[in-house]
């Protein structure tokens, strides 16, 4: 289930952000210089084992799954192969699961009757279970205007004051996260929600969002044109709805895998990291076996050599990352003041092996000569020195581990090729790919395997990854206790 609330919570539309466009030669996108194929063998043959795992687990890797278990199996054996100590850091996390889909009838007052088809209907996350059949009222829903602006239905208990307690509220998406909308409608008695879809650009269709908290009442979603028809419909009076909602919401523990070098001194660290779990619609393989395998890869070369003896690495894979950033959080949750301190950058690496890829490093702003200005700094050179265009970027966050650290004033770096987002005609150019097509294409999609992967572009963020890695902890004033911020 996708978080639209933690969504627009971390990616504020209307965010300024800086943006450069690096070109590693003038003018067009330079060729790719071909890699040799068994360079290319080292991160990918960490995702045929991730595919392998999801294929025996259900097809996927989703958190508090055999899937998942066995993905930090393979992580932390193949870490302790290599001399690293590895941990689990054990945590919590909300779950929520569907027991049968959701029902949503609508019966007018001369008799006709509809069901909302399962692709029109979709329940919130954190929706209470129920079956409930009552009169149906539009919280003010504002429609009308052609197009239509944005919505503010149901952020106000002011907006329930002439609500029938017991009725099944009808609200429209937008201004305010869909917690609120729904607590104010509890607290006005609805024995039910129909969340409409906000009917802005990109905001029309069926829609997945997720409460951050649990609710008493079931709370769906459904597309703008079946929302704006109901709503008319409402207010006219006589609209019965039946809606029904059969799910389980619980706690299941599952954990973080993170390998150190027993650096043993008091100096600063870099901490690089990938989530580990997989959305439940499939294995994940670019979302975020990618990630995870650049890591992994990473990790294993730099225990070959000099940099690892210096210590000072903290590789991480993180849990629970699709269920709200939850491994992650806990992770930095659980470090004293000092420790905080002492972590000088996080690298995070999500889904860096798309097919219609970008490549993005984001952030931070070079400020200072310490570790979290040389790692950026040698991320961009190793791009360019391979005449390799990228997109550098500081004020766009994605909604990934790397905002856990940030929240905690830690500075962060990312590696990214692209999600649903669609490629411009500018990213065609410099990328190569389609333009107007996304960047995965599957995206939290059951295709999201093997197949979804170009094997160069991951090859090339590995690639880029250890040299940045080298650079800091082999750096004479890298990791000491002068860099301590
Ligand atoms: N891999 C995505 C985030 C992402 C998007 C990374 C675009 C790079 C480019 C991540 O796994 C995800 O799906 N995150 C959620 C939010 C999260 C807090 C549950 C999202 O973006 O909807
Ligand atoms: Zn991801």
């Amino acid at each position: 289930m996708i978080a639209a609330v933690l969504l627009a919570a971390l990616r504020p539309s209307g965010i300024a952000l800086t943006q450069s466009w690096a070109q590693g030669t003038a003018g067009a996108a330079p060729p790719n210089r071909p890699l040799e194929p068994a360079a290319n063998a080292g991160a990918f043959r960490h995702l045929r084992a991730l595919q392998d795992i999801a294929s025996a687990s259900g097809g996927n890797r989703a958190a508090g799954t055999p899937g998942y278990d066995r993905s930090a199996a393979y992580v932390s054996e193949q870490l302790a192969k290599a001399g690293y100590q590895v941990r689990f850091e054990e945590f919590e996390f909300p779950f929520f699961e569907e027991r049968s889909p959701a029902v949503l009838v609508v019966n007018r007052a001369d008799g006709s009757g509809q069901s909302a088809s399962t692709g029109a209907l979709r329940t919130l996350a954190n929706s209470g279970s129920g079956d409930v059949t009552a009169r149906l009222r539009a919280v003010n829903l504002k429609l009308g205007a052609e197009p239509p602006g944005a919505s503010a239905s149901g952020c106000e208990g002011g907006d329930f004051k002439d609500f029938e307690r017991g009725a099944v509220a009808l609200i429209r998406r937008g201004t305010c996260q869909f917690q609120i909308k729904v607590e104010n409608a509890v607290a006005a008695g609805a024995a039910g929600v129909i969340i409409m879809n906000e009917g802005t650009d990109g905001r029309k269709d069926a829609f997945s969002g997720q409460l951050t908290k649990l609710v008493p009442v079931p709370v769906v979603g459904i597309p703008y044109a079946l929302g704006s028809t109901l709503g008319v419909e409402a207010q006219a009076g006589g609209v019965t709805v039946h809606l029904a909602v059969d799910a389980v919401a619980g706690k299941r523990p599952s954990r973080n895998v993170v390998a150190e070098t027993s650096g043993g001194d008091d100096g600063a660290w870099i901490v690089v990291g990938a989530h580990l779990d997989s959305v439940p619609e499939g294995p994940g393989i670019n979302d975020n076996g990618s990630g995870t395998a650049a890591v992994l890869e990473a990790a294993l070369q730099l225990a070959q050599g000099p940099a690892q003896a210096r210590g000072h690495l903290r590789f991480a894979f993180w849990g629970a990352e699709e269920r709200g950033l939850i491994g992650s959080r806990h992770h930095v949750d659980a470090l004293s003041d000092e420790e905080r301190r002492r972590i000088a950058l996080y690298i995070n690496l999500d889904m860096v092996g798309s097919l219609n890829f970008t490549r993005y490093v984001q952030g931070p702003a070079a400020t200072d000569d310490g570790p979290a200005a040389v790692a950026p700094r040698e991320l961009v050179a190793e791009f360019r020195e391979r005449g390799l265009n990228i997109e550098e970027r500081t004020g766009t966050r994605f909604g990934s581990d790397d905002s856990s650290f940030s929240q905690k004033g830690i500075p962060t770096v990312g590696l990214y090729t692209g999600a649903s987002g669609s490629k411009s005609e500018q990213q065609a150019s410099l990328f190569g790919g389609t333009a107007g097509r996304p960047f995965d294409p599957c995206y939290h999609q059951a295709c999201d395997t093997i197949e979804n992967i170009d094997r160069e572009v991951l090859e090339q963020n590995t690639r880029a990854l250890v040299r940045a890695l080298n650079a800091v902890a082999t750096d004479a004033r890298g990791l000491d206790r002068s860099t301590v911020r």
